[in-house]
């Protein structure tokens, strides 16, 4: 039997890379799934894919939140499962760190999961049978790194937010779990990987290389590992759980 069938499920950033592959164990699990991006290209190519709803979003505007959630409600009959997925990275050395892209890493990964994450529980409140939350923090979110001084904090706040809302909407049936990936294959990673050789001054691939090869479990994740705890987490087997963190890093962040 599906473990989801008859919910609804938002997913931001869900267009590519792992809320895709969250969206597409959804649909496998039985849900109907909206997955939300920022560009309507993007969205309307994915949602074709996958035979799912799509909305164009920008979580870092309160009008965009609004908006994506009144048409998930609209085209689904509700949102009982959100997944906060949406995200960004940079780094620098803390001496080249820059207002502008620390503005944009707290908007997106922090502000846009907390104002997010308030809009699906007002309208979880609303419907009055529970929800279930899911936000992407990071290892990242765990420990501090020599050149992620920004984007580290703004998971380690994804983390305490989770915890904070877990507790806050614990009575309503409403819980909040966080999903802490260690290093997982996507167009993000390669993002990353491009930023080290620059940083660093190594060849393209090498940074993605070495730190493939220093995971205990002696690769990258993939996007669908990451995908079979967030259904875990939608699923009725994880009703008492609820304010915690889980890792899917094959051992890195222990290590
Ligand atoms: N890939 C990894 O190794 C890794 C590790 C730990 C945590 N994470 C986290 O997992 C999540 C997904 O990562 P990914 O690797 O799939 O990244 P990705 O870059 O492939 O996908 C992120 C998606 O978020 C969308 N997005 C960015 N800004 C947005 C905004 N303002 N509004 C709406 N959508 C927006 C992008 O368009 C993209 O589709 C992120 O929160 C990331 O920080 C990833």
């Amino acid at each position: 039997m599906a473990r989801l069938s008859g919910k609804t499920a938002l997913i931001t950033g869900g267009a590519r890379g792992i809320g895709a592959a969250i969206a597409r164990a959804y649909l496998r699990e039985g849900a109907q799934v909206m997955v939300a991006d920022l560009s309507q290209a993007m969205v309307s190519e994915a949602a074709a894919k996958m035979g799912c709803h799509g909305v164009q979003m920008d979580v870092t505007r309160q009008d965009s939140i609004d908006a994506a959630m009144a048409h998930a409600v609209a085209r689904m009959g509700g949102i009982d499962i959100l997944v906060n997925n949406a995200g960004v990275y940079d780094l620098a050395p803390i001496v080249d760190i820059t207002r502008s892209s620390y503005d944009k890493l707290f908007a997106v990964n922090v502000a846009g999961t907390l104002f997010t994450l308030q809009a699906a529980a007002r309208q979880m409140l609303a419907q009055g049978r529970g929800g279930r939350i899911i936000n992407l923090a990071s290892q990242a979110g765990r420990r501090g790194e020599p050149l992620g001084a920004v984007y580290c904090a703004t998971k380690a706040a994804v983390i305490s937010l989770t915890q904070s809302a877990g507790l806050n909407l614990i009575r309503d049936g409403i819980s909040v779990n966080a999903i802490a990936p260690g290093v997982i294959e996507s167009d993000m990673w390669d993002h990353v990987d491009a930023l080290f050789a620059a940083a660093e001054g190594l060849p393209v691939g090498e940074k993605k290389r070495r730190v493939g090869a220093a995971v205990p479990f002696g690769r990258f994740g993939t996007a669908d590992e990451v995908a079979g705890m967030a259904v875990f987490l939608a699923s009725d087997e994880a009703a008492y759980i609820t304010a915690q963190t889980y890792g899917v890093d094959g051992g890195n962040w222990i290590a």
